[in-house]
């Protein structure tokens, strides 16, 4: 059988390494997802072994750590200064060993009784391929817990750049759930839990939400060359539209739909 082909954008890695500064104050959304993840799973005793894709600073790297002591935490990060800033956030906790690496390319030899990932499978595309991969890294029985965004996130800033620029489509497509279940059960996962849940956060402005998608390295993604960036009337037009049609109280509001899943290899 080929060996399954994934692509993780430099310009992925770029932009979380450039916001590594800025990430952890603005990421409540991550947070809430992490404590939600977390909830979901049960285990009697505690994984002595745990693999984390996309680490960033440690968000739930330091939830795992408080759950499921003593094991060890192996975290990994594309982006190394996004590990710089979780070990020093967590410096001294000595279950964890921060490793820079594409998750693409992590060798499969070792397995793991349970691998982990918190608002970062959406960013490798096609999302079956790292899905694939992550379940061959799993002893049998083993458990993939993840949160994903997924397509609807958003749907708001979409929706006026659709309108404002329909030249210039969202540059991030986020996978839609059921390709994410299609793909659970063809690596031969049997799932065990799942959860979708709508998070809406309010800004007091536009501009707001869009220097927060910035500061949290959100803003980019799979960027083909070739696309253009909108111009600064495009944008202007854009901000005008989201504050005219999304109000909330004295701002606006933008939606992130979060899919949770717990599956077990068979
Ligand atoms: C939105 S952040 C989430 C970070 C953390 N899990 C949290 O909940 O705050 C996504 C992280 O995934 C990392 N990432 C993206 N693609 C990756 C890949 N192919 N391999 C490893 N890490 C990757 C990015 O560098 C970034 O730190």
């Amino acid at each position: 059988m080929p060996k399954a082909r994934h692509t993780t954008s430099s310009s992925v890695t770029a932009r979380f390494s450039a916001a590594a500064g800025t990430y952890h104050r603005n990421a409540k959304n991550q947070r809430l997802a992490a404590k939600q993840l977390l909830a979901l799973l049960s285990f009697s005793p505690a994984p002595a072994r745990i693999l984390e894709i996309g680490c960033g600073t440690g968000v739930l790297t330091e939830k795992l750590a408080k759950a499921f002591p003593p094991g060890r935490i192996d975290a990994v990060d594309v982006s190394r200064a996004m590990t710089v800033k979780a070990r020093k956030r967590l410096a001294g906790n000595r279950m964890i060993r921060w490793i820079v690496a594409d998750a693409t390319r992590l060798p499969e030899k070792i397995k793991y009784p349970l691998i982990i990932s918190n608002c970062t499978l959406h960013w490798i595309a096609p999302i079956k391929n790292i899905i694939g991969k992550l379940c061959a890294m799993l002893e049998p029985g083993g458990i993939l817990a993840f949160a994903v965004m997924t397509r609807g996130t958003f749907a708001e800033l979409n929706a006026c750049r659709r309108r404002t620029a329909p030249r210039k489509p969202a540059r991030v497509v986020l996978p839609a759930r059921d390709e994410i279940k299609k793909a659970v059960a063809r690596a031969g996962l049997r799932l065990k839990r799942e959860k979708t849940a709508l998070i809406r956060q309010t800004f007091s402005s536009p501009e707001k939400l869009l220097k927060q998608l910035h500061d949290q390295g959100l803003t980019g993604g799979n960027i083909p060359h070739r696309q253009k960036a909108l111009t600064r009337s495009e944008l202007l037009r854009l901000v005008a539209d989201y504050r005219k049609r999304y109000r909330s109280g004295r701002g606006i509001y933008a939606t992130y739909r979060v899919y949770y899943c717990v599956a077990q290899k068979i």
